[in-house]
């Protein structure tokens, strides 16, 4: 019971990584404010997981594209408990595209949206938050890696990385850890949407090159966070803990395409 009494907020916590993580917290006794866009059944389906698997829960809509809606989420939390424990940066979306053909409202969207919401949310988050205070954004391995229609996430997603250092650096006087976790190849909609888009890969031909040869599982994804977010990792912050699989470290030749492997 790590997250007894603990107040969490998770953007995109209606389905994917988010609500995993959701039900993992609400296992360890989390209330958990389960944020989401536009799926309110969705999200009042993780509410009823989240209150059957031990913990208590609500649910808040809006886009974190616009700020007067993120704003408004930390205004709802503020007013309903008056402090928040746990803020989890889950939510993030883009348009897959070459980066040769990013115009500029894509980038100020994907930066809108991935990267602004976190800042401004961070600031709400620890406005919020006393000592033991942990905020955590999810990121991938596109913002170390390069592969095609990714530029424009994967770039957020490095600027994200940089904004954790910085906040962290910036909190730990007041005893707020501020960590991101890189995720590899998770098995949720958006991967299935990602290796749906015209010319890529089947997803299989790409776990294949991964050492442990599968994507990963939410759930999976959901307990190294809750580590994160955890009293265990009390000296930990403003690092980026991996969870790939390995994906990362793999470089050509790839062991599964030789003939003797
Ligand atoms: N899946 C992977 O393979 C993978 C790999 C590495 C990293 N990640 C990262 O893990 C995180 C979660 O990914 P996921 O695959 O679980 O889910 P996802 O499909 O990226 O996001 C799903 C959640 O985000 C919400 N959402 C999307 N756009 C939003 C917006 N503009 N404003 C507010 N909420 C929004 C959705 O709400 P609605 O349903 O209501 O729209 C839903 O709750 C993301 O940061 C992603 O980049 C994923």
């Amino acid at each position: 019971m790590r997250f007894r009494g603990k107040i969490a907020l998770i953007t995109g916590s209606s389905r994917g990584i988010g609500k995993a993580l959701a039900l993992t917290l609400a296992r360890e006794g989390a209330t958990v404010v389960v944020h989401y866009r536009r799926n309110a059944a969705a999200a009042e389906n993780t509410v009823a997981e989240v209150r059957a698997a031990g913990g208590d829960g609500w649910s808040v809509a809006a886009d974190v594209e616009d700020l007067t809606a993120l704003e408004g989420v930390f205004d709802a939390v503020a007013t309903r408990h008056g402090r928040l424990d746990l803020f989890v940066a889950n939510a993030a979306a883009t348009a897959f595209k070459p980066a040769m053909e990013l115009k500029a409202h894509h980038l100020e969207r994907t930066f809108n949206m991935n990267v602004r919401s976190f800042v401004i949310g961070a600031q709400r988050a620890a406005t919020l938050m006393g000592p033991g205070g942990r905020i955590l954004v999810i990121s991938s391995y596109g913002s170390v890696r390069a592969f095609p229609t990714y530029a424009n996430l994967g770039a957020s997603k490095a600027a994200l990385e940089a904004w954790v250092r910085f906040f962290a650096e910036e909190l730990g006087p007041r005893d707020i850890n501020v960590n991101a976790l890189n995720a590899g190849i998770v098995a949720t909609d958006s991967a299935d949407f990602f290796y749906g888009q015209p010319g890529m890969p089947p997803m299989a031909t790409v776990v294949a090159r991964i050492p442990k040869r599968r994507a990963a599982c939410p759930a999976e994804i959901a307990r190294a966070a809750a580590f994160l977010l955890s009293e265990d990792a009390s000296y930990v912050t403003g690092t980026v803990l991996m969870v790939d699989g390995g994906l990362t470290v793999a470089a050509p030749p790839f062991r599964g395409e030789m003939s003797r492997a």
